[in-house]
């Protein structure tokens, strides 16, 4: 399989979250540029999963891992009323508030503890995430604290972080009663444009 260059192949192979953040406070300037040369896919099919799994006008959602915001400025156009954003650049997230779709952004790291309370969103998205280098299985289990009753956390999962605990993971949730998988797509590239891209898949789980 084809190495991923420049930014994205950089940022695949960061090994700490620091290194992580100043990879992408340095790609923050052409990130969005460069993954609609890519054909990036992955927002469109998480607006795609929320949109049938939770109704207009639910709030507050956090799209975890928001990046510049390609998520978060569709999102009141949908009708989601209060969007709060989260990622662990910086650079990102400043880029992300010049499209003044967030009404807060937090800079925090998934993969620990977050400063939420339980049940403090009823929607939750993360596109791109849970992939190379970035969040494993061990972020979800706060996204899903936070979540309420009833809500529903989408997201994407990289095959590889799949094979790598992910889908044992959520087998695990299900069998306790914790959340149910309500919709998984088939795996797809998510960047047409970039070779060697790994595929991943779409999920929607209903927080239980
Ligand atoms: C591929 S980008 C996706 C951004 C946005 N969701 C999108 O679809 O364009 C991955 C994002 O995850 C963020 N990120 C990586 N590791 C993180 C972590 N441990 N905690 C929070 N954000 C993280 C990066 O800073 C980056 O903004």
């Amino acid at each position: 399989m084809a190495e991923h260059e420049g930014a994205l192949g950089a940022v695949y192979a960061a090994k700490r979250p620091e290194e992580v953040a100043a990879l992408y406070d340095g790609w923050a300037s052409t990130y969005d540029a460069d993954m609609a040369a890519a054909g990036y896919r992955h927002p469109s099919i998480c607006l795609a999963l929320l949109s049938r799994h939770l109704p207009r006008g639910a709030a507050p959602l956090l799209d975890a891992g928001a990046g510049t915001g390609l998520v978060g400025e569709w999102l009141g156009i949908m009708g989601y009323p209060h969007v709060e954003a989260l990622d662990i650049s910086p650079g990102m997230l400043a880029v992300a508030e010049r499209k003044g779709a967030y009404k807060a952004l937090h800079r925090l790291a998934l993969g620990g503890e977050l400063p939420f309370a339980d049940g403090a969103f009823a929607g939750i998205v993360s596109a791109g995430v849970f992939t190379t280098g970035h969040v494993g299985v061990e972020g979800l289990s706060e996204l899903i604290r936070i979540c309420r009753t009833g809500g529903v956390i989408v997201l994407t999962v990289k095959d590889t972080v799949w094979e790598d605990g992910f889908a044992a993971g959520i087998d695990e949730l299900e069998r306790r009663n914790v959340i149910r998988c309500v919709e998984e797509t088939e795996p797809y590239v998510s960047m047409p444009g970039e070779k060697g891209t790994v595929p991943g898949r779409g999920l929607a789980l209903r927080r239980l």
